[in-house]
């Protein structure tokens, strides 16, 4: 809503009617880079990029230091001018946007903060609402829905200074400063480097979860894998000039790296991301059918733990280290949406469904 309110950009987000202006976009991409190239003084950030990020989706790009990914993103917003290539957002070409127009209309959560010294927490959040002539009173609720939900109390927060605030309260606020008008497309570079690891994974969560109920269009930027993989749609591994090593949902990256590049990113711990990411399927069980006597939870007759069919195999693994005594075999009923046993799993199970999820779709050749 607060997007029809916005002063300049009539002809911005042209709604459904966009397909001939793009050739070869798809009709859900929000952002597309195309050939896009950005040259420093003989050397070369970004080389030869093409992306695109699909209505909706909260995309995350990975890869080490250096690589390009600010600059992509910089890209986006106009704060940085490709030197050759097109970067299209809702159908329109961003070169022939304003950018105080287009930046108004796209969040963007800066690498190290940003935010205004002068202005309090409160002010800083409030940017773009009162840009957009919001009026106070609308503006400070905002403000205070905005810090509760990064966990800042308002109360305690809204009247601070910048310098009064940790690294992470700050990279809190400049998260909430980029929500405050549900813009339908996100940046943000690094948004929760500084945050403590409990606060960060609770920041993650709560950002993903309204990502999705808002349907925000998300480009975000991470050093951290563990980050990209939990909360992305999609992560894309960039490597120097910001190449693409590979572009897929997190569990095919963890699973089956593209290259050795990403094969590097991902290969410490990748069988605990594999736990995390990967789901118990039929054909991991044990045996077919429902075993005999299963009971139903601590109601029935046996008060012997289950899993569920599509549990995650971390959480599998967590049963059966429960029940890692001889009277069950080492074994656990699985059952199904319906509550219907229909086979069973044991540490033998979750080795082959970890071979499952990394067995190459290649395999013959
Ligand atoms: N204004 C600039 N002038 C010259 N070179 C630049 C400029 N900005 C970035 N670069 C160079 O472009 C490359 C990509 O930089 P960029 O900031 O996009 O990397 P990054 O992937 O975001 O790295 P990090 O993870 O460290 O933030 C780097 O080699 C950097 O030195
Ligand atoms: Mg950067």
């Amino acid at each position: 809503m607060p997007l029809a309110s916005l002063p300049v950009t009539t002809s911005a987000r042209t709604g459904p009617t966009r397909g001939p202006a793009v050739p070869a976009a798809s009709p859900d991409a929000a952002i597309r880079f195309d050939a896009v190239r950005k040259e420093y003084a003989g050397s070369v950030a970004v080389d030869d990029l093409t992306l695109e990020v699909r209505e909706g989706e909260l995309l995350v790009l990975v890869g080490p230091s250096g690589c390009g990914k600010s600059t992509t993103l910089r890209m986006a917003n106009r704060l940085v001018e490709p030197t050759s290539g097109r970067i299209v957002l809702g159908g329109e070409d961003v070169t022939d946007v304003d950018p105080v127009a287009l930046r108004r209309r796209i969040g963007y959560v800066i690498q190290n903060v940003g935010l205004f010294p002068h202005r309090t927490v409160a002010q800083n959040v409030a940017t773009v609402p009162r840009l957009l002539g919001w009026d106070r009173r609308r503006a400070r609720e905002r403000v205070d829905e905005l810090l509760t939900l990064v966990g800042l109390d308002p109360q305690r927060y809204a009247r601070r200074w910048p310098h009064e605030l940790s690294g992470g309260e700050r990279q809190r606020v400049g998260v909430a400063r980029a929500l405050a008008t549900d813009p339908p497309v996100l940046l943000m570079d690094e948004p929760f480097g500084a945050v403590d690891p409990v606060g960060r994974a609770r920041l993650q969560q709560e950002f993903a979860r309204l990502q999705r109920e808002l349907g925000t269009t998300v480009m975000m930027v991470t050093h951290d894998i563990d980050e990209a993989v939990r909360m992305a749609d999609r992560v894309v591994v960039l490597s120097r000039g910001a190449r693409v090593e590979q572009l897929a949902p997190p569990l095919d990256v963890v699973a089956r790296p593209a290259s050795p590049a990403v094969a590097d990113l991902v290969g410490r711990g990748r069988t605990a991301r594999l736990l995390a990411l990967g789901r118990l399927e039929a054909t991991d069980l044990d045996e077919e059918g429902a075993p005999e006597g299963t009971g139903q939870g601590a109601a029935g007759p046996r008060v012997r733990p289950t899993v569920r069919l599509g549990a995650e195999l971390g959480d599998v693994v967590a049963a059966l280290t429960d029940v890692a005594d001889a009277a069950d075999g080492g074994r656990l009923d699985v059952l199904d949406a319906d509550g219907r046993a229909v086979g069973t799993t044991s540490p033998g199970s979750v080795v082959r469904a970890l071979h499952r999820l990394t067995a190459r779709e290649d395999a013959e050749a």
